[in-house]
């Protein structure tokens, strides 16, 4: 697909470039403060938080260690399916240290849930976990993130590593799909 062809589905933009940027730096400055002179290791959830990720991390001025880990509950549809699918997990030893997870969005919550408790039980010092989006209406569980970048209404966005069936994670903008083809 051209990036002709993904504008098209287009609805709207949410988040231009500039905005994403400054909440970018934003999260950055808190954690910075949080997470000074402690042990870091920051892990990119996959893929969806690939490219917020390699933003927050050059914006951080605490040093931290880097990994990733791939969870999912998404087939190629719009909507969780309930089942958390595990793929690559963290490599890096997190006993004693402190785990910051980076996601690109919180949806049912699903997801986030059942990674920290996996994560929670190779007693690291501390698990967090920072979203750059949160629709917080759709939410099954309890769960909510230490850093919160923007809250969305129930809305299927994508861009900024967003996807729908592995499309339109390169456009630089957050964008809210036509209807008619995100579902
Ligand atoms: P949850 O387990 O339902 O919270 O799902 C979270 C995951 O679903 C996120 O990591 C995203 O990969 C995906 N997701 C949820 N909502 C959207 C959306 O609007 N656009 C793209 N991906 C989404
Ligand atoms: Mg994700």
């Amino acid at each position: 697909m051209t990036e002709k062809d993904a504008r098209r589905a287009i609805e709207r933009v949410l988040f231009t470039k500039d905005d994403i940027a400054a909440k970018v730096r934003e999260l950055a400055s808190r954690i910075d403060v949080d997470y000074r002179g402690k042990d870091l290791v920051a892990v990119c959830v996959l893929n969806g938080a690939m490219i917020f990720f390699a933003d927050l991390i050059r914006a951080m001025s605490v040093p931290a260690e880097v990994d990733s880990v791939c969870a999912s509950s998404y087939g190629n549809g719009t909507r969780s399916c309930g089942t958390v699918t595990f793929g690559k997990d963290v490599g890096t030893d997190i006993r004693g240290r402190h785990v910051l997870l980076v996601e690109d969005i919180i949806d049912s919550g699903l997801t986030m849930a059942a990674l920290t408790e996996e994560l929670k039980k190779r007693e690291p010092a501390s698990v967090r976990v920072c979203a750059l989006l949160d629709k917080p209406s759709r939410r099954v569980n309890g769960f909510t993130a230490d850093y919160t970048g923007f809250e969305i209404p129930d809305e299927f966005v994508v861009g900024y590593g967003l996807d729908l069936g592995g499309k339109y994670r390169c456009l630089d903008s957050i964008c809210v799909l036509a209807r008619e083809k995100s579902e």
